[in-house]
């Protein structure tokens, strides 16, 4: 296999020459900084720009913008286009700690930082509250607060009649941290004016959602607009939407006539970008003599803003972890005086199966059951909540074959059992997790060339996730060219519609369009090349009309994962060993075994990196992530990479990863399901599960740290 079949825009990738927003340097380029709030709560009495103002290379400093000149652009979750309804610049009320109070704009990027730090700002603070416990946050059930089907507290049968008849019984509380995505790229963009038309360039998930956002906000015909977004450097959801920083750089780039670039600071970024809230977690299981579960409960608590409702949908996935014969699931939101907060990685079912999978394992431990035998007792090819059949359905493939690749017939049952020569204690855990398969709108266009090139293009957005390589691979593989021949093209308003790319989707969305389009293509062609000029013609995914006209206008849409005649996921088993140190009680994970079920495998070593990056996160998640929030001022104290522990190469150990590979054929012709965010899924739990077997400690909250086991 050639290193180009492998990831196509490695080479461009490595030598530089892949552009990313902050990389684009027009001419006449200015630079903009932000000041922002340093209370949590309450709203602007005075503000003084005049210091700002006079310092050298200062062209402009916008505080408050009129609703002639910028608009709130709506939430995302409420038929709008960014991650939270409030706009900041457009109102004098204050609704996090880090909101921005004014946009400096000025020759250089040090005049511009240093005049932001210049702007004065009076407040009159309110009482605000940053902790889900805080007496001053509110609380709300969901399905009242959100009345949306697919939000509603699911519930098949008596949950608790049957918990109340059931012979052993887990009934517990655990606690997840909020934290931050951080990706490698800030947060930043490079807006121009072309004459009338706005020229975006930004990292971004979702182009459509910048475009008609900005549509809205600046009263101008989306056909004006452009956003220009080729390689994303990480989005992992904190990107899927308008970000409140474009609105007010595309008026001020206006006024002066010049492009104007902004690159948010680390600590913008975990202050004005969207994260992993809070939440927390009652789960109730019962199983009977023998070891089938019977029930379960899901109560869960998430963390919002007091200005969106940002649902949580964490009984989706617990619910169809076995064949559980009875479910009740409630959710309810707390509102907090933060930014909203949003989707993160897997951003309901790494903590749901957190939760889930270690009540799981401590009602095994209590059964006196084998984890993976009592696992696989209970899977199901049903669907608890519907009654419909999974599309596919391979969890006990990936437990069979992640116990067999890890050696998991060795173990020794019972826990803190088990001392390595050093002094260690060591620690065997198992967990599963899925994601749902969802679909959304994505229209292809495939162009044949006389000389025997070919071009795509398509909805979709290049994170790093590999997204350009596995559609390069399936246009090479049906011209039956070299990949080499094939381009593609995405993550542009100018050549596609660009709807959201986020949820795992973004494969089972894509290939399938391109796969209608090639072979549209072929049958145009007819086996010649093309005579006189290019052939192009266009295909969709085959979702309904009216998805694909809302999609169009930059609106979230998505089918699944419940459809007509199935029910579609993804899942993956990990093994995880641990050693916990004799003195310092330090975690180590010396080795993680994973088997994902992701229908056919579009991309092996796109896919491989994905599971191996959806591993290391949930290493992260277990043993390191936490954003401490400042409960005096409000927002985080750790909104750095020196003080938000990521994990870093020294606490990864060996990582084997396996695919089941076989096709979903009910699902879409190619056979697609969807990795990305399943891997994360069940890792942290595999973790907490092995610590518990190393050491005999039940640790209900995260990150799990020397300090739990001392
Ligand atoms: Mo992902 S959290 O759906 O971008």
């Amino acid at each position: 296999m050639s290193g180009s079949r492998a990831r196509v825009d490695a080479r461009e990738k490595v030598m530089g020459a892949a552009l990313f927003a902050a990389d684009r340097v027009p001419d006449g380029l200015l630079h903009a900084a932000l000041a922002t709030a340093t209370v949590d709560r309450g709203r602007i009495a005075a503000l003084d720009t005049s210091r700002a103002e006079a310092v050298p290379g200062v062209r402009l400093v916008l505080t408050r913008l009129g609703e002639d000149e910028l608009r709130p652009a709506g939430f995302l979750m409420a038929d709008g286009f960014a991650f939270q309804s409030l706009q900041p610049l457009t109102t004098d009320r204050i609704a996090y700690r880090g909101q921005p109070v004014a946009l400096v704009v000025a020759d250089d990027p040090v005049a511009a930082a240093h005049a932001a730090e210049l702007v004065e700002a009076r407040y009159d603070a309110e009482p605000h509250a940053v902790t889900i416990d805080d007496p001053g946050a509110t609380v709300v059930l969901q399905q009242e607060a959100i009345p949306l089907p697919f939000l509603a507290d699911i519930v098949v049968g008596d949950a608790d009649a049957e918990l109340a008849r059931a012979d052993v019984t887990v009934d517990a509380v655990y606690e997840h941290p909020a934290q931050n995505s951080a990706p490698m790229e800030l947060i930043g963009a490079v807006v121009h004016w072309r004459g009338d038309t706005l020229v975006v360039h930004e990292g971004t998930q979702n182009a459509s959602s910048i475009r008609y956002g900005l549509a809205r906000q600046l009263g101008i015909d989306a056909e004006r607009i452009e956003v220009v977004s080729p390689y994303t450097g990480g989005g992992f959801g904190q990107k899927n939407s308008l970000q409140p920083h474009i609105g007010p750089l595309a008026v001020a780039a206006r006024r002066l006539g010049r492009p104007v670039k902004l690159v948010l600071s680390r600590p913008q970024v975990f202050h004005q970008a969207s994260f992993r809230p809070v939440s927390r977690h009652r789960i109730a299981v019962g199983a009977d003599r023998d070891g089938r579960l019977l029930a379960a409960v899901h109560e869960a608590d998430q963390q919002t803003s007091r200005h969106d409702l940002f649902p949580a949908m964490f009984t989706d996935v617990t619910s169809r972890l076995y064949g559980f014969g009875a479910f009740r699931g409630r959710q309810r939101l707390v509102q907090t005086d933060v930014q909203t907060p949003g989707y993160m990685r897997a951003p309901f079912e790494h903590p749901g199966a957190w939760a889930m999978e270690c009540a799981v394992d401590e009602l095994a431990n209590a059964a006196g059951r084998d984890p993976v035998e009592l696992r696989l007792a209970n899977d199901t090819t049903q669907d608890p909540v519907t009654g419909r059949p999974f599309s596919s359905r391979y969890v006990a493939e990936c437990l069979t074959r992640g116990a067999e690749l890890f050696g998991w017939g060795k173990r020794r049952p019972e826990p803190a059992t088990w001392t390595a020569a050093d002094g260690a204690q060591v620690g065997w855990g198992v967990a599963i997790g899925a994601y749902p398969v969802a679909t959304t709108p994505a229209v292809a266009r495939a162009v044949a060339y006389p000389d025997g090139r070919f071009g795509v293009e398509v909805d979709g957005h290049e994170m790093g996730q590999g997204i350009r390589s596995a559609i390069a691979l399936l246009v090479a593989d049906l011209m039956g060219v070299p990949v080499d021949r094939v381009s593609v093209g995405l993550g542009d308003t100018r050549v596609a519609a660009q709807h959201l790319t986020a949820g795992s989707w973004g494969t089972s969305s894509a290939l399938p369009a391109v796969h209608a389009a090639v072979l549209k293509l072929r049958e145009t062609l007819g086996g010649r090349a093309p005579a006189g000029g290019p052939v192009a013609v266009s295909a969709s995914n085959g979702l309904p009309q009216p998805m694909l006209e809302r999609a169009r206008t930059g609106l979230v849409t998505l089918a699944g994962p419940v459809y007509d005649d199935f029910v579609a996921f993804s899942f993956i088993a990990h093994f995880v060993e641990v050693r916990v140190e004799a003195g310092t009680r330090r975690i180590r994970v010396p080795r993680v075994v994973s088997v994902a079920d992701c229908g056919r495998v579009a991309s092996h070593v796109t896919a491989a990196s994905q599971v191996r990056g959806g591993v290391v996160w949930g290493l992260g998640a277990a043993l390191r992530e936490r954003l401490e929030v400042d409960e005096r001022y409000g927002g985080f104290v750790n909104a750095t990479l020196e003080e938000y522990p990521l994990t870093v190469n020294a606490d990864v150990g060996r990582i084997d990863v396996e695919f089941v590979d076989r096709p979903d054929r009910l699902l879409n012709p190619v056979g697609v399901k969807g990795l990305g965010e399943v891997s994360l899924v069940g890792v942290a739990a595999a973790v907490a599960n092995a610590v518990f077997h190393a050491t005999g400690r039940r640790v209900r909250h995260l990150p799990i740290t020397l300090a739990d086991l001392l």
